[in-house]
């Protein structure tokens, strides 16, 4: 019985392993060029699909998904008063225990660069999650808007212990992550991806620093490759291919 929730990374990906058109592009970033990558009726399909085979409780994001790293932070108030209790995780009765909440919407954001308020939607909040190393105004901004967070990790969020605490504290069993290659290339080193579901596009896009599936350190001489143990597959007359692999232990 693991003490973390299952794990499930779903993307969508080029032929070449690109998932996105170029480097530092957000959701809001998104043309209709993007629709290479799936239409939302197709992205749609795949999460409904993934939703189908797992009961998720958890949707997890990288925080590039929503702040270009090169952007500038927002400015927020400065925060009067005991810093201790801030550096403690939040999460306020109201919305843990909200009628009609069915899960959560999470981003990693270990630097406190997510500071557009945004509270989720209506059954699924948002939850971040946090490190020590964010500033106070930060934890003080999320808590005036009622922005539940975690806090795992000293300069970074330890994706492992946040992990563990939203087992532990929400009760949260499965977690699908459409994370962009960094993140996903973190929990995989880490050994905290289950499955992996990726639905392959029929283009290549190209480019040096354009994100790929999984960006992590180069391998060490003795360490060796994830293997995966092939689940299910589809191949479509459009060409494109979905495939499910179990995360081999
Ligand atoms: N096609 C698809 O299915 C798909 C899906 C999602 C995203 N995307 C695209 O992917 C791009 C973003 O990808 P990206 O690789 O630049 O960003 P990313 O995956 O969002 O990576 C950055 C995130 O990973 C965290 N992180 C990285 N290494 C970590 C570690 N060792 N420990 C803990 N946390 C760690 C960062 O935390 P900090 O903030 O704390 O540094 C940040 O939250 C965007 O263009 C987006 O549109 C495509």
């Amino acid at each position: 019985m693991t003490d973390r929730p299952y794990v499930i990374l779903g993307v969508s990906a080029s032929m070449d392993g690109r998932i996105s058109l170029g480097p530092n592009r957000t959701l809001m970033d998104i043309d209709e060029r993007d629709d290479v990558l799936g239409t939302r009726e197709e992205w749609e399909a795949f999460y409904s699909g993934l939703q189908e085979k797992h009961d998720i409780d958890v949707f997890m994001e990288g925080s590039n998904m929503l702040v270009k790293e090169t952007a500038e932070l927002r400015e927020l108030e400065p925060h009067q008063g005991d810093e201790e209790e801030l550096y403690k995780d939040f999460l306020p009765d109201e919305v843990v225990h909200r009628p009609g909440r069915t899960g959560w919407l999470a981003v990693v954001d270990g630097r406190g660069r997510v500071r557009g308020g945004y509270t989720g939607e209506e059954d699924k909040p948002m939850l971040h999650l946090v490190s020590q190393g964010v500033p106070p105004e930060y934890l003080s901004f999320l808590r005036r808007s009622g922005i539940p967070y975690i806090m795992a990790g000293e300069n970074r969020v330890d994706l492992e212990l946040a992990l563990k605490k939203m087992r532990d504290k929400l009760n949260a069993k499965a977690v699908l992550t459409s994370s962009g290659g960094r993140l996903s290339g973190a929990l995989l080193k880490k050994g905290l991806l289950d499955e992996v579901h990726i639905r392959f596009n029929p283009v290549i896009i190209g480019g040096f620093d354009t994100p790929i599936l999984f960006a992590s350190p180069e391998l060490e001489e003795n360490e060796w490759p994830t293997e995966l143990e092939f689940v299910e597959g589809e191949i479509m007359d459009t060409g494109h291919i979905t495939v499910r692999y179990r995360v081999k232990r």
